[in-house]
């Protein structure tokens, strides 16, 4: 087989984040930031990942890899200790990518011969760990590839049985590297686009009357999904009915968002949606999942105009400013200034 590549695209939250790991409705756009895997054939019965971008190269043999019968993949949690044994190195950021590379590679291979090898190569444009979805665009990327490489796809990734196979994977995958995830990340770095989501609902396609400019600020905090999610589960066990009522104001804040875009109020748009994004925020740092950091972006840019939230799973990584239409294009370049001098990294962009 000849070479190949695939890419996935990140993602940006505008509403709902959290909420929707409890069944609640989200609000979220794909970005033109992508991973990419190059495949290519090897012949010595190796497989091996590099990610220049951070530093990890490493390579299996196809005989040390865990073997997998396909009874077992009714057992994820089995399969998933079976893959942490046989991983050993390295401890770091990057073996959350590596368990999850060897995990898929377990499963999809469990019935394939496998003296053959390859090397998958990922770049990505996309700040790790920022809250924009780099680990989704990284699993559906190689969930991709692997079916590929397993014959499994019947339309080169584009049909929707295709997409739903490579979606399905790239969400066990994101289970092995966050634990619950509500899959809201993988399913617009598979299926692209601006929606509203929800667990187990098939997503919408939403379609804006007008762009919205946004400003998205990288505070290079780093943050974990997985601990965030897990400490928003510890406060709602100790309080679940006030929980419970913050996870429905959110989701009231992302079915009217939703019902915004598109709607005959356009012109009140930018004004509700400024609203919208104060409040969520607010709420979000009530699930105790804010930062310092954040809190200086919304400072900054709350005196030039602009509403400000985090975006994804909060503690560090992105904040989201909605940028007015009519806001004096100086008062952007000072806000954005400002931002620069914090040591944040602004992108500006169109939803
Ligand atoms: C992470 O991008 C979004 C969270 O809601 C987690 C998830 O939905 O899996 C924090």
């Amino acid at each position: 087989w000849s070479p190949f590549v695939v890419s996935a695209p990140g993602k940006v939250i505008l509403f709902g984040e959290h909420a929707v790991v409890y069944g609640k409705t989200a609000v979220a756009g794909s970005l033109n930031l992508r991973a990419y895997a190059l495949v290519t054939p090897r012949d010595d019965a190796t497989v091996r990942l590099v990610l220049p971008d951070i530093d990890i190269d490493v390579h299996f043999s196809t005989h040390t890899l865990p073997q997998i019968r396909k009874e077992d993949l009714e057992h994820p949690a089995e399969i998933e200790s079976l893959v942490t044994e046989a991983i050993t190195v390295p401890v770091g950021p990057g073996r959350t990518a590596i368990l999850t590379f060897v995990y898929l590679y377990a499963c999809l291979f469990c019935s394939e011969d496998r003296t053959s090898g390859f090397t998958i190569t990922v770049r990505s444009l996309l700040p790790v760990g920022a809250g924009l979805g780099s680990s989704a665009a990284f699993n559906v990327a190689l969930s991709a590839a692997m079916l590929k490489l397993t014959g499994q796809l019947s339309d080169e990734g584009s049909s929707a049985g295709d997409k739903q196979l490579i979606n399905d994977w790239a969400f066990r995958g994101e289970q092995v590297a966050h634990g619950t995830p509500s899959g809201i990340d993988n399913a617009v770095a598979t299926y692209g686009g601006f929606v509203r989501y929800r667990k187990g609902e098939e997503q919408t396609d939403l379609q804006s009357t007008q762009a919205l400019r946004v400003l998205i600020t990288n505070t290079k905090v780093p943050k974990s999904t997985k601990a965030l999610v897990a400490s928003v589960r510890v406060l709602r066990d100790r309080h679940s009915p006030i929980i419970d009522g913050i996870m429905d104001a959110i989701h009231s804040i992302s079915t009217k968002a939703a019902n915004l875009f598109g709607g005959p109020d356009a012109g009140d748009l930018e004004v509700q949606l400024q609203d919208m994004i104060r409040i969520n925020h607010g709420l979000l740092a009530t699930l105790g999942v804010s930062h310092p950091a954040l809190e200086r972006v919304r400072d900054i840019t709350g005196t030039r105009g602009m509403a400000s939230k985090l975006t994804g799973a909060g503690g560090g990584g992105c904040a989201l400013t909605l940028i007015p239409n009519g806001l004096p294009s100086a008062e952007v370049d000072a806000a954005g200034k400002e931002l620069a001098e914090e040591g944040f990294q602004c992108y500006e962009t169109n939803v």
